[in-house]
């Protein structure tokens, strides 16, 4: 049968097919973490057992998975939990979280707990006394294999000993880090063995390794607890709420979900619950580890325990599934390419998959030592992710789905664009001749990047104009495109005067973008959106930034002495293509907080310095950094980053960092989220209006 077709079951041949391969995925997960389907095209298989077994109730397989913990595939392991650990129901729309919110009693609501759904390998720890005695995985929900021998220092967030000699057991989730991920292929090449193909499957495989030569760091978080029926030692408090169990669970000194990204958020109602999904699917791509959902709780324990738990998972608390953001698929070729500061560029180019919600067929390879690094060969199946900025991007291939047929990549040895030589002496390579500013290979990424929409927003100008435009030899830098005349624009685009027309349209707009806009599409290294949104506000007009020296620079919020210089050292080299802007006209002068056209005068913040710390919730819920940016700017505060004696207010949100202590020392005031927003209140609505339309 086709797995990649959702048409329903036709036979009960398929189905017996179906049931069988969700068995030895199930079974090969749970073992060494290395299943051969992704989550994506597992769940809409059990999605078609479930519907078959619905129309055809006397086909049901005595063997079937459905409605057992681990798809029923493995054998008890050797040691009981003391408490069934399920698994969790999923929801995918508002409409099914509301509907598991209205089943809990009403009447017993401390609200709900929202937390990041980790992608790893549930892990049951076990302390005695203060010391950590045994680490159990799930397995079968009522038994599961013994991992003690993991217990070492490599768990981050699950310490051998705690301060004070707590008795209980933490549950909770062992990931990789996406950067603990990279360091563990990486030692693991260096000591011959295959790389993982994902950060779960490392998990999986590094709890249940006994006798490897090397060690790799994982990371812990824990997002529950029960007691141990053991006697001895200290049980943690009676309390009343999921939050205060976990905050115990924290403070003895096991790391909780309340240290990722997103922390423990407690919300009143279950549509504020949603609008922190969405702000964690919005963030998602930008997390260090991977995530497939977010768990939503009912936060008061009693009325947990009236919502009890079915066969599979506890009614009190449910899993948003997100689109998956992680995919297996075939690696059909590499091409190469010069990014824009001249470094070389491998792109994958991938049979098609769905990921995040949308179809992808390329990805970037990080950079050419990984193709050698992860032993990368052309038809490989990967694993490819969202990542930063939500360009998918391979991770490592699975090894143990590699054809026969599978080939080396070749590696360039020249420049793909001018043919020139490579310099190889740092990791990332890059075009010799761009590096000496002879040629500019890296030309057409950076115009391509100039033209995106937090620079100068020029909509329409996409690779193919962009290629006209240098064959023809009409742009040698960003400058040019400003004096572009309308002939011009037509033939780069193939003619088309509509086209030109719009360009043109579009660039004349692009004359008037802030200040801080114009700087990012520079370019500089270094200068990303935020950065130059304080060069802005610190120098006011470009003529200052290209005057400022290291010390100047590094007066701004977020430069410290390595990125002054770094900074400076371009400079100089961007005074030609900034005449050019002059010369046409653009906008090279305003501050960033002043010139975005969005801040208030006479608003409630007027003429304060405003610094924001821990994650929002209340009636800020939902509201990211950059929410909480134009929020202040709306009402007419200028938003920092750090707190001096020249804050004006700090907000302090949840999980608060060392901002209050210092805050506190200088005598700065503090609101906390309902002041804040009481101070704010007639901006919330635009303010959130316009987070949803980023996000779109
Ligand atoms: S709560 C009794 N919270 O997802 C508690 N689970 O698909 C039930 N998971 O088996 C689980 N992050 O291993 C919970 N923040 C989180 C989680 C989480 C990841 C895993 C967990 C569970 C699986 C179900």
């Amino acid at each position: 049968m086709s797995l990649t077709t959702a048409a329903p079951m036709q036979n009960r041949d398929d189905y017996l097919d179906a049931v069988t391969l969700i068995r030895t995925a199930s079974a090969a997960y749970h073992t060494d973490g290395e299943t051969p389907l992704d989550d994506a095209t597992y769940d809409r298989l059990r999605q078609e057992v479930a519907a078959y077994e619905r129309a055809h109730p006397g086909h049901v397989s005595a063997v079937s998975p459905t409605g057992k913990v681990a798809e029923g595939a493995l054998a008890p392991g050797a040691v009981p939990h003391t408490v069934p650990m399920g698994s969790l129901h999923n929801v995918t729309t508002p409409n099914e979280l509301s509907g598991w919110y209205a089943k809990l009693d009403p009447s017993r609501s401390r609200g709900l707990t929202v937390e990041n759904k980790l992608d790893g390998v549930a892990l049951v720890a076990r302390y005695v006394n203060g010391r950590l005695v045994a680490l159990l995985l799930r397995g079968n929900g009522r038994h599961g294999d013994d991992v003690s021998h993991a217990i070492s220092n490599d768990i981050h967030g699950l310490p051998e000993q705690l301060a004070e000699p707590f008795t209980f057991e933490a549950r909770g989730e062992v990931v990789f880090t996406f950067k603990q991920f990279e360091r563990a292929n990486t030692i693991r090449a260096q000591h011959g063995a295959k790389p993982f193909s994902s950060p779960r499957a490392a998990a999986a495989g590094t709890l249940r390794a006994t006798n490897r030569l090397y060690r790799l760091e994982m990371t812990f978080f824990a997002y529950h607890a029960v007691a141990l029926p053991l006697g001895t030692g200290k049980p943690l408090a009676d309390v009343e709420t999921q939050a205060e169990l976990m905050e115990q669970v924290a403070a003895a000194g096991v790391q909780t979900t309340a240290a990722t990204v997103h922390g423990l958020r407690v919300v009143a109602t279950v549509a504020e619950a949603q609008r922190c999904v969405e702000q964690i699917e919005a963030e998602r791509a930008s997390l260090p580890y991977g995530i497939d959902g977010v768990v939503i709780k009912a936060n008061s324990l009693v009325q947990q325990a009236a919502a009890g738990s079915d066969a599979r998972a506890p009614l009190w608390a449910v899993a948003y599934k997100l689109a998956p953001a992680e995919r297996v698929t075939k690696l059909l070729d590499v091409k190469w390419s010069i990014g824009r500061t001249g470094v070389l560029a491998p792109r994958a180019v991938l049979a098609e998959v769905e990921l995040g919600g949308s179809m992808v067929s390329s990805a970037t390879l990080h950079n050419p030592s990984d193709i050698g690094r992860l032993d990368l060969r052309l038809g490989d199946s990967v694993t490819v992710i969202l990542a930063q900025d939500i360009i998918p991007r391979v991770l490592a291939p699975v090894v143990h789905l590699r054809p026969k047929a599978a080939e080396p990549i070749e590696m360039p040895t020249t420049c793909p664009v001018c043919g020139g030589g490579l310099d190889k002496s740092q990791e990332r390579w890059r075009c010799a001749a761009t590096a000496a500013g002879t040629t500019s290979c890296g030309l057409p990424a950076a115009l391509l990047y100039a033209a995106g929409r937090d620079q100068l927003d020029i909509d329409g100008l996409g690779p193919s104009v962009i290629s006209g435009l240098i064959g023809h030899g009409y742009v040698a830098d960003i400058g040019d495109l400003f004096a572009l005349n309308h002939d011009q624009l037509a033939q780069a685009a193939g003619g088309s005067t509509v086209l030109a027309d719009k360009l043109a349209g579009q660039i004349e707009a692009a004359k008037a973008r802030p200040l801080h806009q114009v700087l990012t599409s520079l370019g500089l290294i270094g200068t990303g959106r935020e950065i130059s949104e304080r060069l802005a506000d610190r120098f006011g007009s470009m003529s200052a930034v290209l005057a400022a020296d290291t010390t100047a620079l590094r007066a701004v919020d977020g430069i410290g002495a390595k990125k002054a210089a770094l900074i400076a050292a371009q400079l100089p080299r961007t005074a030609k293509v900034v005449a050019k802007l002059a010369a046409a006209g653009v906008n090279l002068t305003g501050s960033a907080s002043g010139s975005a056209g969005d801040t208030t005068t006479g608003g409630p913040l007027t003429g304060k310095s405003v610094v924001v710390t821990g994650t929002m919730s209340g009636s800020l819920a939902g509201f990211d950094r950059a929410g909480m940016r134009h929020l202040i700017k709306l009402a007419g505060g200028s938003p920092t980053e750090s707190v001096s004696k020249k804050t004006g207010l700090l907000v302090v949100g949840q999980r608060a960092g060392s901002k209050v202590a210092k805050a506190e020392k200088l005598g700065v005031e503090q609101a906390d989220e309902e002041t804040f927003a009481a101070l704010v209140r007639d901006y919330l609505e635009a303010a959130l209006d316009a987070m949803a339309e980023n996000r779109t």
